[in-house]
């Protein structure tokens, strides 16, 4: 009896605990697919509840979930008086299916209101999308001030010619990349070099559809020029701007 009772509950212990391995590892897929790269609060001023602007920034957003999927591209702005203009951009991944470009602009907007609440400005980064509001039209300019960057811990290897190689083929790439994307419509291009030994590149460049095609240009190789401040040697590294972002790793990283 005593036994039978034991053996029973270390069975359901048992089973308990492969039920919360299995929540765990949803959660934890769900937190990665879903968690933002960073975000910023970037305006000093706040805005009060039920005031203009919030109801500006809630049509703001409403208004970029229906825009932004079928191209990958959302502008807008709302007033209901000049001072209380609210103005937003969301920019999905070049190669994001809709739905799943929806999936992050829906997301976007529910967790930068949680990070930034009231904030008159802010912007965050997702591996989808980003989305980007502010009190000031921001609309046709490079985005200087928001930017970050990440990299990965390995580095490409210790002999030295084999990482000068390593990175000037990724300036390459991505300079190519660029050129590529400024001349399009889409602002967006990814291409794979080989390098030694088999070895690849892959990359993508993005620049947010409101800049001309110089000043695409201009934001893309600005971005690359700002690779030995994070990514040099490393295998593999992003600079992420407000208005363009690059992006190289010695694997496949789009949905492709
Ligand atoms: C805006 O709100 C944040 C947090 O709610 C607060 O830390 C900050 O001091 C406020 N800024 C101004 C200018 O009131
Ligand atoms: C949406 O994103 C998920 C996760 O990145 C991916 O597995 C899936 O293929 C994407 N769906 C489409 C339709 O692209
Ligand atoms: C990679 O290189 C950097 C700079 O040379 C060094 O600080 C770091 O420890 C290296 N990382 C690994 C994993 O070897
Ligand atoms: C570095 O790599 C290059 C190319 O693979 C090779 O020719 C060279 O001998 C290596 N140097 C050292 C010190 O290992
Ligand atoms: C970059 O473009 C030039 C000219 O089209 C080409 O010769 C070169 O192989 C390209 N480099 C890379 C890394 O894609």
């Amino acid at each position: 009896m005593a036994l039978a009772h034991s053996k029973s509950h270390f069975h359901s212990l048992q089973y308990l605990s492969i039920i919360t391995i299995i929540i765990l590892i949803l959660f934890i897929q769900t937190s990665i697919a879903t968690s933002p790269l960073y975000h910023i609060c970037s305006n000093s001023q706040n805005f009060t509840t039920n005031s203009p602007y919030e109801r500006n920034l809630n049509n703001l957003l409403g208004d970029l979930y229906l825009k932004t999927p079928p191209t990958g591209f959302g502008l807008s702005s709302t007033a209901q008086s000049y001072a209380d203009r609210a103005y937003g951009m969301s920019l999905c991944r070049g190669d994001i299916s809709k739905s799943n470009c929806t999936a992050c602009v829906v997301e976007a907007s529910s967790e930068i209101l949680k990070r930034c609440p009231n904030n008159r400005g802010a912007i965050i980064w997702y591996d989808n999308c980003l989305l980007k509001y502010s009190d000031i039209d921001f609309f046709g300019e490079i985005d200087t001030r928001n930017r970050f960057y990440m990299w990965n811990l390995q580095n490409v290897s210790t002999n030295g010619t084999h990482d000068q190689a390593f990175n000037q083929r990724t300036r390459e790439l991505l300079s190519n990349l660029s050129n590529e994307a400024c001349g399009s419509t889409k602002m967006f291009a990814n291409g794979e070099v080989e390098l030694i030994s088999s070895m690849k590149i892959y990359g993508m460049v993005q620049s947010s559809r409101d800049l001309s095609s110089v000043d695409c240009k201009r934001c893309i190789d600005d971005a690359i020029s700002e690779l030995p401040v994070c990514c040099e040697g490393r295998q593999g590294g992003r600079v992420v701007g407000g208005s363009c972002n690059i992006r190289y790793e010695i694997y496949p990283f789009l949905n492709l």
